[in-house]
């Protein structure tokens, strides 16, 4: 192997795995090769990755069957039917329950060929290939996998681990800047649910890291999937505290449902959630105002919107944030602010705040 400049394991038992991350990893064999164990292989891409990246993954697996499904590009694809024609190749080429999908992409892609994995024969080999920078911070580590509801994002999917991620940084090098932010909202997520000085070091860097100085982003990508990985090793199936990776999310899933998959980054949405969780935090006293302006000041150098679009008024927002995974017993639970660097998961704040946030950023524009 090529030496990944960092390996970090996501430690679950017999279902602990390696994140690979550095560069040049996509065409190296000896990066997969312990990580395959039956002889067929199914890369899932996109309509967009595939010309850049499909290649070179391919020239790592030679030794092996390798089929490709290549799926249309957009969260507004993340749909049963699409998920559908991975199962339908798998099918075709009568993979058996030895064989592996590998998600080559983004969330999108990654999300649906590890729930393709998941479901097909109960169960087969999953590999996660991460494209993007929010990819590669998040979604492919941690073994949520789904697809979304015309009613309610991601509402279909499974836990399913996958047997690693190689995250290649130089992928990034293709991504535009409006991607790139989207994987700054999440990076800057784990600053605020745990990790403080994380997220000093993001005030500083920032610039850097929107200038894509190579170091910083790596040390960023590590960071968070270090900061990920603790957390899903101690609530995998989120019982507790994996819901503080949700931060900004109950008001993010709500914008990307609200205003139509694709039309907002999932990030995007993020960043502006994020802004306003902080904002019913400070009006439960929970976070000063000082605090609340630097995360905005930070979201908004992320280059990500700090309000919800003005299509979605309050009420609307706050009937779409009650089709969330977190609802219990008809409560809306959200990851609020307890301090700067800190959050908590609670369902113990006053729907009047949660109303005075949704009136005041419903109102404002960016
Ligand atoms: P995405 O998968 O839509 O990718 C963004 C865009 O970048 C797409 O157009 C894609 O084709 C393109 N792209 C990918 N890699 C590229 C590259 N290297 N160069 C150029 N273009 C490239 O979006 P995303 O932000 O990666 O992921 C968002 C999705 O992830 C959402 O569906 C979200 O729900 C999901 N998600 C899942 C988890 C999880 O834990 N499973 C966590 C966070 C987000
Ligand atoms: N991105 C949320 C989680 O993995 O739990």
């Amino acid at each position: 192997m090529k030496n990944p400049s960092c390996i970090l394991t996501v430690n679950l038992d017999e279902r602990s795995y390696p994140i690979y991350i550095g560069t040049n990893l996509l065409a190296d064999r000896e990066v997969y090769q312990p990580h395959i164990h039956g002889q067929q292989v199914l890369i899932v891409t996109n309509t967009t990755v595939a010309p850049l990246y499909l290649a070179s993954v391919e020239s790592a697996l030679q030794e092996y069957q390798v089929e490709s499904v290549i799926l249309p590009d957009g969260e507004q694809f993340k749909t049963l039917s699409v998920w559908q024609t991975i199962i339908d190749a798998l099918l075709e080429h009568r993979f058996d329950r030895r064989c592996t999908v590998i998600g080559l992409g983004g969330g999108v892609v990654g999300d649906m060929a590890g729930f393709a994995a998941a479901c097909y024969q109960r169960g087969v080999y999953f590999i996660q290939v991460p494209t993007t920078l929010l990819a590669q911070v998040d979604s492919s580590v941690g073994g949520k996998t789904g697809v979304n509801h015309p009613l309610g994002k991601n509402m279909i999917g499974a836990f399913y681990q996958p047997q690693c991620v190689i995250a290649d940084i130089d992928t990034l090098s293709t991504l535009d800047d409006r991607q790139l932010s989207a994987g700054l909202a999440e990076i800057i997520k784990y600053g605020l649910i745990g990790d403080p000085d994380f997220f000093c070091w993001l005030e500083q860097k920032m610039d850097g890291l929107l200038e894509r100085e190579h170091a910083l982003l790596a040390y960023a990508i590590e960071r968070s999937c270090k900061d990920k990985a603790a957390v899903v090793a101690a609530d995998e199936r989120e019982a507790g505290n994996r819901a503080l990776l949700n931060l900004g999310h109950t008001f993010g899933h709500a914008i990307e449902t609200g205003v139509g998959y694709g039309e907002w980054l999932h990030g995007e949405a993020v960043g502006a959630g994020i802004c306003m969780a902080a904002d019913l935090s400070r009006r439960l006293g929970w976070l000063d105002d000082s605090d609340q302006r630097r995360i905005e000041s930070l979201i908004k150098k992320a280059g990500l919107p700090v309000y919800p679009p003005e299509s979605l008024d309050a009420d609307r927002m706050l009937a779409l944030m009650s089709v969330d995974k977190k609802v219990l017993e008809s409560k809306i639970r959200l990851i609020l602010m307890n301090k700067l660097g800190y959050s908590v998961v609670t369902d113990t704040f006053e729907p009047e705040a949660l109303k005075e946030t949704l009136n005041e950023y419903g109102r404002a524009t960016s």
